[in-house]
């Protein structure tokens, strides 16, 4: 069977290669396509280097520009790349523009999808992930949930054939590196506590209000905050010439073993990130979340995340709630085998009916 991975931002790298190892086992003939969303090498590269994923076929290197350019450069690019090399299946994750636009192209030359990451909801259609969900979990053929309220939320939508529990691969990825995690060399780190924080969600950055409060909270937390700052997040900043605060650490994006490196050291987590949220809750981090929702609900009725989408006065009360919180582990996001559930099913998918 071959199998066609499209790919382009940051936490996919990640993800896809947990389950491209776990399909070495099994007879499926795997080839990746980069579409090039995430540039960078420290967005991208860096990735490819540390986790051994197989290096992609081709980059359609799209870069920056609004959604429908991006999106549509990318819909151009897959349909040529997909003619050529007729797979038999497209595999895709989790929401972002490059997720869409392959499945939108799969689905227009009626090549089955499987979607990782499938159902989750944050019932907020003003977040372009929220869309990409939405679309790509409708034009799929097998659907791999982290959970099961995303199972249910795929039920509601009429959605129930092919439709499994598999668990979150990042579980997985953060279980099989955690052991190399170190601290990253370039950065100092001072007694007392620590917090890590990320952001990068459009409805963060592009705001300037909203990051001034966000920045404004930060400048009043006396912990040393690390803060590896996503590009868009430094270009808004530079945009609307907002100072990075004198007690933030500002360096730049992080590789996934230094995260974690500093994950495991931090007493408590400040992010927008899909992904960080987990990874915190699994590194038994409490997590304060810059968002008036969240697609991974479950951390929040876990007491592992505290929702903060308010004013510096909200993000500085959770911020406190989270330096004194304790994160229990339940487990609600697998078992760290969602890879080898993933391709044991992908290897009986031939027989599949779309
Ligand atoms: C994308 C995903 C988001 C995911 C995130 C992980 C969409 C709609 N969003 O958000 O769900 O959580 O990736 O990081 O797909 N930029 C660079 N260099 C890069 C990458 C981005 O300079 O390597 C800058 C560019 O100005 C670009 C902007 O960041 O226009 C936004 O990048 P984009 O990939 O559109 O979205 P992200 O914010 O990274």
């Amino acid at each position: 069977m071959k199998l066609l991975t499209v790919i382009g931002a940051r936490p996919q790298f990640i993800k896809a290669a947990i389950v491209s190892k776990a399909l070495r086992d099994f007879p499926i003939q795997e080839e990746i396509i980069h579409t090039g969303q995430h540039y960078d090498p420290k967005m991208s590269q860096v990735f490819f280097d540390e986790l051994g994923l197989t290096k992609p076929s081709i980059n359609l290197n799209v870069g920056s520009g609004s959604h429908a350019f991006n999106t549509g450069q990318m819909l151009i690019g897959l349909e040529v790349e997909f003619l050529k090399r007729k797979p038999d299946w497209v595999l895709v994750y989790g929401d972002t523009n490059s997720t869409l636009a392959a499945a939108l192209a799969a689905a227009k030359l009626n090549i089955p999808i499987a979607h990782v990451e499938a159902g989750q909801r944050s019932f907020d259609r003003t977040m372009p992930e929220e869309v990409n969900r939405v679309l790509t979990d409708h034009l799929s053929s097998i659907l791999f949930c982290c959970a099961e309220s995303s199972v249910a939320n795929l039920k509601r939508e009429g959605i129930e054939k092919n439709v499994s529990n598999v668990g979150d691969v990042m579980y997985d990825a953060f279980l099989g590196n955690s052991s190399n995690a170190e601290w990253p060399s370039h950065v100092k780190k001072r007694s007392g506590k620590t917090v890590l924080v990320t952001f990068h969600r459009a409805s963060n950055t592009d705001d300037e209000a909203r990051l001034r409060e966000i920045l404004d909270a930060l400048s009043r937390l006396s912990e040393q905050i690390i803060f590896p700052v996503h590009p868009r997040t430094k270009k808004s900043m530079e945009f609307f010439k907002l100072a990075v605060p004198s007690n933030v650490t500002m360096i730049e994006p992080l590789a996934y073993l230094e995260l974690l490196g500093v994950l495991n050291e931090c007493h408590a987590v400040i992010t927008d990130s899909g992904g960080l949220q987990k990874e915190a809750y699994y590194a038994g981090k409490p997590c304060v979340l810059l968002r008036e929702q969240t697609e991974w609900m479950e951390l929040v009725s876990a007491g592992a995340a505290k929702l903060a989408g308010g004013g510096p006065e909200q993000i500085l009360e959770s911020v406190h709630w989270a330096l004194g919180a304790r994160v229990g582990s339940h487990k609600i996001y697998g078992e760290g085998d969602a890879g080898k559930k993933i391709a044991q099913t992908l290897a009986l998918a031939n027989g599949t009916s779309p």
